[in-house]
């Protein structure tokens, strides 16, 4: 059996989460998600650590986490939306699984994070520049990291999975 991680990456409100949740349950792999596994072992919120350590302080934490988190095999990983910016998580995330990309429009980003008080980056005036900026900046490292591509709208987690599960290499499941 393949043994490599799959992982999960994609903007924030793309359904990481959740749908990572499922295919674990599934596929009877352990499930891990970035931003909780951070929050664990830090014991503070992301937004409390963006607020006493800035963004580059959870950056830092998230290239750990996510060191941590793919030093083992076997599981399904959703990471956070802002994760596969440095090069070196981007090496790392390559090397250790199989990648895939949950791609989510600007609006369908703002229909789901409408009232998200817990994103640091979207507690702004104007939340629908930022996503849109966000997208014009990552989706193109997103294309290129992706072994599969799902298009999110308008779907419901559960098929959605379903869906990827089918998609995946044999060996994986
Ligand atoms: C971020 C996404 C968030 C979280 C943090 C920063 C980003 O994770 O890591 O708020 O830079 O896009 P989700 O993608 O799970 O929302």
């Amino acid at each position: 059996m393949d043994q490599r991680n799959i992982i999960l990456i994609g903007p924030m409100g793309s359904g990481k989460s959740t749908i990572g949740n499922i295919i674990a349950r599934r596929l009877n792999r352990e499930f891990q998600d970035s931003d909780h596994y951070i929050e664990e072992r830090t014991g503070v919120d992301i937004a409390r650590i963006f607020d006493i350590e800035g963004e580059q302080g959870f950056r830092d934490r998230e290239s750990n986490a996510l060191k941590e988190l793919l030093s083992q095999n076997n599981r399904v990983i959703a990471t956070g939306g802002g994760s596969v910016l440095r090069e070196e998580n981007q090496k790392l995330l390559k090397q250790q699984g199989y990648i895939v990309f949950l791609d989510t429009s600007v609006k369908q980003q703002l229909q789901r994070l409408r009232r998200d008080r817990k994103r640091p980056l979207l507690q702004t005036e104007n939340p629908r520049e930022r996503l849109e900026a966000l997208f014009e900046q990552r989706h193109p490292i997103y294309l290129d990291l992706a072994d599969l591509q799902v298009k999110t709208d308008k779907r419901v987690a559960r098929r959605l999975a379903a869906d990827i599960i089918k998609q995946l290499p044999d060996s994986l499941k």
